[in-house]
């Protein structure tokens, strides 16, 4: 199976070096626009009462991918899938920013950790009674090497 699927929309950070772009959302204070197609903005009713949002982009600018990768955060080799690193086989990024403001079909938001011109491909409410759970455990992040 494959499916085609097509931006909604643009983000823009003030990174465009991979180096310089914070590794999560959650440490990044920097400040960006998603940049909503106009086709798509009746969707964005109610999204102004919304304080955090997840995006969900693709990241354009990686290349392959390897099934054990060396976390940002740790000096061992990891399953990919243990991971949230860039590289692959569906270059899927997930990111909840703090929505600051919405001006007609672009949205402020606060925590941007990725580059300009990451193409968006959806928005979902960041809902704490859905997405907040107990967690127990973080495996090779709990015993990682970096912070
Ligand atoms: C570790 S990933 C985490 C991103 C997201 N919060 C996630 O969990 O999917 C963040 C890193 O991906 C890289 N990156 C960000 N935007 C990218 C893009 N559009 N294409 C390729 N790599 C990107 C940067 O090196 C950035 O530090």
């Amino acid at each position: 199976m494959e499916f085609v699927m097509r931006p909604i929309g643009v983000i823009h950070s003030p990174f465009t070096e991979k180096a310089q772009t914070p590794i999560q959302a959650a440490r990044s204070q920097a400040m960006g626009q998603v940049e909503v197609f106009p086709e798509y903005l009746e969707g964005l009713q109610d999204v102004d009462g919304l304080s955090h949002i997840f995006l969900l982009y693709v990241f354009h600018c990686s290349e392959g991918y390897n099934l054990k990768v060396q976390p940002f955060l740790d000096d061992h080799l990891r399953g990919l899938f243990s991971t949230r690193y860039p590289c692959r086989p569906n270059p899927i990024g997930l990111s909840v920013v703090r929505l600051v403001a919405r001006r007609d079909h672009v949205l402020d938001i606060e925590g941007v950790d990725v580059l300009d011109g990451t193409p968006l491909l959806d928005i979902k409410p960041y809902m704490p009674d859905f997405d907040e759970h107990p967690v127990t455990r973080t495996g090779w992040y709990e015993t990682r090497s970096k912070d």
